[in-house]
Parts: C-alpha cells; sequence; structure tokens
C-alpha cells in the first residue's frame, strides 16, 4: 500500500469521499446555518474532469472506494457522467453515493448503468409532515420511492442514514428497525455531530447505548453482528428480518483509530479528518500546473500530519470547521 496514503499512526486510507457540490436541493433546517452559507463561486469548484484526475491519482496510490457527496451530488448534472468516467479506473473496487433520495428514482437506472455500486440514502423520519418541517421542502414520497427503488434494482443493502435527534426522532427508533423487517436495508442510526452554525448540543444528542437499550426493549433477540474493522457503524439484525440496523458511535466511541477516509471538498480542498480544519487545496496546485508527483507528494504531507483521533465530543463543538453543507450533506441543529 502507498506509503503516501499512510498516516504516521499506521492507518491505511484506501476510501476516499468526493463533494460534487456544495448546493441542495432540500433546505433542511438543521443542515444549514440560520444566515445560510455563502457558496464557492463556480469557477473555483472542481471540474468533472479535475476530478477525475485526482481520482485517477488517489486510485493509483491505493484507494479503492470512492463515495460521491455533497450538499446533494445528485443535482450536478453530470453526475452520471462523473460515475461512468470513475468506473474506468482499474483499481478502484467500489463507487457509492450519499443522497438524500429526492433525484433517486429518476436517475438510478442511469447511474447504475454508468456503474455506480452503493447507495446511502438519508432519511430522518418516516412521518412526512416531520419530513416537510425539517427539511422545509416537500419530497418524503419520493425518497421512500427511491429507496424502494434502489432494493428493486438490486442494491445491497441499500443504507439509510437517520441522524437521531432528542426531540425530534427518537421515538422513532422502533418504527425505523420495523422499517427493516422486509426489505434489504440497513438503517443506520447516527448520534448526532455538531458542525459550524448546528448549535449542537449535549442534551440532543442521543447515545448508542440509549438508542441499544430502548431498541432491546422491543427486541430483547437482537443479534450483533461482526463488522469490518474500518467500519464506521456497529450492526446488529432483528432475526428473521430482511435488513439490519447499525449504529454510528462518532461522538460516544469514536472510530479513529481504525479511521480509513479522506475527502475532498467541492472547491477542491483535501480534508484528512471531518472534524478537522487543516486543509489543503489540490485545486490551487492543480491549476497552477503542479505534476502528479508533486501533487502526490502534497497529499502525503497533508496525510502525513493526520492526528490520531479527533479532539473530543466537548472540543469539537467548540472548534472552528465547515458547516456540514461545506463539507458533506445533510443535517444540522434544529
Ligand atoms: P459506508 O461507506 O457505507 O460505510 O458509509 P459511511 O458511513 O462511510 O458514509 P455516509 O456518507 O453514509 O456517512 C454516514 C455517517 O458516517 C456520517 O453522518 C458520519 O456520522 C459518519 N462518518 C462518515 N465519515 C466519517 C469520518 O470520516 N469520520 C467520522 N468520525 N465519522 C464519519
Ligand atoms: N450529525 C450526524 N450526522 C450528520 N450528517 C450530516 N450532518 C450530521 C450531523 N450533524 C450525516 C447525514 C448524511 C451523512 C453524510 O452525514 O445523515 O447522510
Ligand atoms: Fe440538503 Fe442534506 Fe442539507 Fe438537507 S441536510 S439541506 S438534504 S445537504
Amino acid at each position: 500500500f502507498s506509503a503516501f496514503l499512510t498516516d504516521s499512526f499506521g492507518r491505511q486510507h484506501n476510501y476516499l469521499r468526493i463533494s460534487l457540490t456544495e448546493k441542495c436541493n432540500l433546505r433542511c433546517q438543521y443542515c444549514m446555518p440560520e444566515e445560510g452559507v455563502q457558496l464557492t463561486p463556480k469557477s473555483e469548484l472542481l471540474t468533472a474532469q479535475e476530478i477525475i484526475t485526482l481520482a485517477r491519482l488517489f486510485v493509483k496510490e491505493g484507494v479503492e472506494k470512492i463515495r460521491l457527496t455533497g450538499g446533494e451530488p445528485l443535482i450536478r448534472p453530470d453526475v452520471v457522467d462523473i460515475v461512468g468516467q470513475l468506473y474506468k479506473l482499474e483499481g478502484l473496487k467500489t463507487i457509492a453515493v450519499t443522497t438524500n433520495g429526492i433525484n433517486l428514482t429518476r436517475l438510478l437506472p442511469r447511474l447504475k448503468e454508468a456503474g455506480l455500486n452503493a447507495i446511502n440514502v438519508s432519511l430522518d423520519t418516516l412521518v412526512p409532515a416531520k419530513f416537510e418541517f425539517i427539511v422545509r421542502r416537500k419530497g418524503f414520497h419520493k425518497v421512500m420511492e427511491g429507496i424502494h427503488k434502489a432494493t428493486e434494482l438490486g442494491y445491497r443493502p441499500v443504507k439509510v442514514n437517520c441522524v437521531v435527534m432528542r426531540g425530534f426522532n427518537e421515538d422513532e427508533l422502533l418504527g425505523f428497525v420495523d422499517f427493516t423487517k422486509d426489505l434489504p436495508l440497513d438503517v443506520r442510526f447516527i448520534e448526532y455531530m455538531p458542525f459550524d452554525g448546528n448549535k449542537w448540543n449535549f442534551k440532543k444528542m442521543v447515545s448508542y447505548k440509549e438508542m441499544l437499550d430502548t431498541i432491546k426493549q422491543r427486541w430483547p433477540e437482537l443479534e450483533k453482528l461482526t463488522c469490518e474493522t474500518s467500519s464506521t457503524a456497529k450492526s446488529y439484525k432483528v432475526p428473521h428480518f430482511q435488513g439490519q440496523i447499525s449504529f454510528i458511535t462518532s461522538m460516544s466511541e469514536h472510530f479513529c483509530g481504525s479511521c480509513n477516509r479522506l475527502r475532498i471538498t467541492a472547491d477542491g480542498s483535501l480534508k484528512v479528518c471531518l472534524f478537522g480544519n487543516s486543509e489543503v487545496s489540490l485545486r490551487d496546485h492543480l491549476r497552477s500546473g503542479a505534476s502528479e508527483e508533486e501533487l502526490v507528494q502534497i497529499i502525503g504531507a497533508a496525510v502525513g500530519r493526520k492526528k490520531k483521533q479527533h479532539a473530543g465530543m466537548f472540543n469539537i463543538s467548540q472548534m472552528k470547521n465547515r458547516p456540514m453543507i461545506l463539507i458533506e450533506p445533510v443535517l444540522m441543529s434544529f
């Protein structure tokens, strides 16, 4: 494995997340700070060609999985083309997307044909009125249709990301578990994380332990499944249910020790940690004509500076970072 993508703690980064856009077709109250976010001018965002150039370089150095994120990645007009070009990169095993699901039904056949192999959909409530309240738009049924369509087209499992927030949806845990009864889903309950402008507070976070207790009261026979070590999720299953559930414990039990990811923001910055604020603009180096070797050196140096773990939940809630919409999609304060 490439020395450039291995950090000083021996972590090998074979998973790259690329944000395709900062824009979104929903307006989740909890994603963007109340005053909104300043969008980067289009000319400063990576072009499809630049994305592919960078992706090719990372894949050459050992990246095996690329996830496209946003904002909402499926509103980028050239998303199908980008997937198609990524598919041609030798050595890349998985092309995944994390989406809010609004455009999924419409785009899925083309995305599948272009080579997309994994889909995560964000959905935080199963109650249409609550959905409209939190995303400030209509679209619940489109998202549901998208999830069903993905299962019909053979995606296994279709992952559903549910950020659990006290006072909003902590009463829907059992409903989401039931959602896995007859569908090949992996519903992932995510601990609510702090980002700039999202008014995170400790009381709104529901911990893994608390969620598990609630679910075990109803389903004492819940089985723990074994997961890949680099996985962000701890998985369980109700026996005889088609799907499974998982917990993403970014706050209460961080998984930094086995972190294998790097991310590139839509404006072309490399972020070696979701919670880190040190960034290096690959776009600027690319546009000033850096050679492939120079880029690899720059990436290697940034990976080499990666910290052992994030600063802990209280510290990261105080820290300067981007709002999530400018890193990736979905969920902020409410
Ligand atoms: P898979 O590749 O399917 O395992 O998905 P994923 O969990 O990597 O990606 P997804 O986009 O579905 O993100 C779901 C949640 O994972 C996010 O809300 C975060 O809570 C968490 N997550 C993703 N990437 C990171 C990361 O680099 N660090 C930490 N701490 N959490 C992350
Ligand atoms: N806390 C936890 N998860 C979040 N996401 C977005 N914002 C937050 C937050 N503050 C999740 C969404 C999306 C994934 C990429 O990040 O569920 O699916
Ligand atoms: Fe869009 Fe996701 Fe933010 Fe909602 S939370 S506005 S779906 S990026």
